[in-house]
C-alpha cells in the first residue's frame, strides 16, 4: 500500500510537467497513470465516494491529506489497490 501511494505521488509530479496524453507516449510505463486510468478514477470516485456522504471536493484537501483520506476511504468503498491509485490520481489531477 505504501508503495502504491509513493507511485501515485510520483505520478502527480509527472503530470504537473506534462499533459496526461503526452505522458502516455513518453514516460516510463511503470509509474504512470494514463489519461484513461484517470478518467476511470473519476468514474469510480463519482460512483463510490458519494454513497455515505456528499461527494468530497478534491480541492478541499492537500494532496498529502488525500493520501491519508484515501487510505481510510478506499477500504470503505471496497476499492482494489489499482482503483485506489486511479481515484487518487484523479483527485490530484483535479487540483492542478
Ligand atoms: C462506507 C461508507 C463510505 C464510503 C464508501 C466512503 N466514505 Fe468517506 N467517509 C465515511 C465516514 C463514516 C467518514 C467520517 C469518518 C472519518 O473521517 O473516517 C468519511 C469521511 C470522509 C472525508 C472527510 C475526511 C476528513 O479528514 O475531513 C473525506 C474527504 C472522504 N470521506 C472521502 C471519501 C472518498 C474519496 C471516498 C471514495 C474512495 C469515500 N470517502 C468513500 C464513509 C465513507
Amino acid at each position: 500500500m505504501k508503495k502504491i501511494i509513493a507511485v501515485a505521488s510520483f505520478t502527480a509530479v509527472l503530470l504537473a510537467s506534462c499533459t496526461p496524453k503526452a505522458s502516455t507516449a513518453t514516460a516510463p510505463a511503470a509509474a504512470t497513470s494514463t489519461a484513461e486510468q484517470i478518467a476511470q478514477g473519476k468514474t469510480i470516485f463519482e460512483n463510490s465516494c458519494g454513497r455515505c456522504h456528499k461527494l468530497p471536493d478534491p480541492t478541499s484537501h492537500t494532496s498529502v491529506d488525500w493520501v491519508g483520506i484515501m487510505n481510510r476511504m478506499a477500504p470503505k468503498a471496497k476499492l482494489t489497490d489499482e482503483q485506489h491509485q486511479w481515484v487518487y490520481d484523479y483527485i490530484v489531477s483535479v487540483k492542478k
